[in-house]
């Protein structure tokens, strides 16, 4: 949203999230590049929102945080959700998983508690629901392998470079049990597997 900002001067945006420590960092960083003014972080639930509508949404990795529904309705419920707070002629940008190919049972018994091979829907099917809810998609693209490998590599090194400054703190053991499992469940578990889709979508009536 700030990039965003950024290439546009005049245009406002909220950011909505649960998490405080996240929306400091959005502050923080809308402070750094002098968006302040037109930036609002609020700290609420996105469930039946009453920000908006908005001329872009952007959804990213959080179709979870706009209804109650459980996966694989979630997706849905999120869909309806973004039909509601985009604007006429407006757009959407959804950050969604999906599965590359159906996981094993071996994969799926590695990822997190209770993962189900319906939780996510194919690339395909997760198009078409954004159809059935009152969209078009106008740009259809996928994280490749570099971009999990840099995200996942990233959120750990931070991790990793700690343990490493302080291999006797603590919360070590229980820090380096965290990253253990965190790294078995994406390199044992979705890696290559779940997808991460990015759908530009356009609101038709
Ligand atoms: C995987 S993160 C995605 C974060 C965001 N896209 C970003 O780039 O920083 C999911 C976020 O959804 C937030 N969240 C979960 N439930 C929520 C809810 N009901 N309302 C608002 N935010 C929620 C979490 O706090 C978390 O920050």
């Amino acid at each position: 949203m700030l990039r965003l900002l950024e290439a546009t001067p005049g245009a406002t945006g909220v950011g909505i999230d649960l998490n405080e420590d996240d929306l400091a960092r959005g502050r923080a960083g809308a402070e750094a590049r002098g968006l302040a003014e037109r930036v609002r972080f609020v700290q609420e639930s996105a469930v039946d929102t009453t920000q908006g509508p908005a001329d872009l949404v952007l959804c990213l990795g959080a179709s979870h945080a706009l209804s109650e529904a459980q996966p694989p309705e979630h997706t849905t419920a999120a869909l309806r959700a973004l039909r509601r707070l985009v604007t006429p002629g407006g757009r959407v940008l959804l950050g969604e998983a999906f599965w590359h190919r159906p996981p094993t049972r071996g994969e799926l018994s590695a990822m997190w508690p209770d993962a189900s091979a319906s939780e996510f829907h194919d690339l395909a099917g997760l198009v078409d629901l954004a159809v059935a809810a009152g969209f078009r998609p106008s740009w259809i693209e996928t994280a490749g392998r570099d971009e999990w490998e840099h995200f996942e590599s990233a959120y750990q090194s931070d991790v990793e470079e700690w343990l490493a400054a302080h291999p006797d703190h603590p919360l070590a053991k229980e820090t380096r049990d965290r990253v253990d499992r965190h790294r078995s469940t994406w390199l044992r578990g979705y890696r290559d597997v779940m997808g991460l889709a990015y759908l530009t979508l356009v609101p038709v009536s």
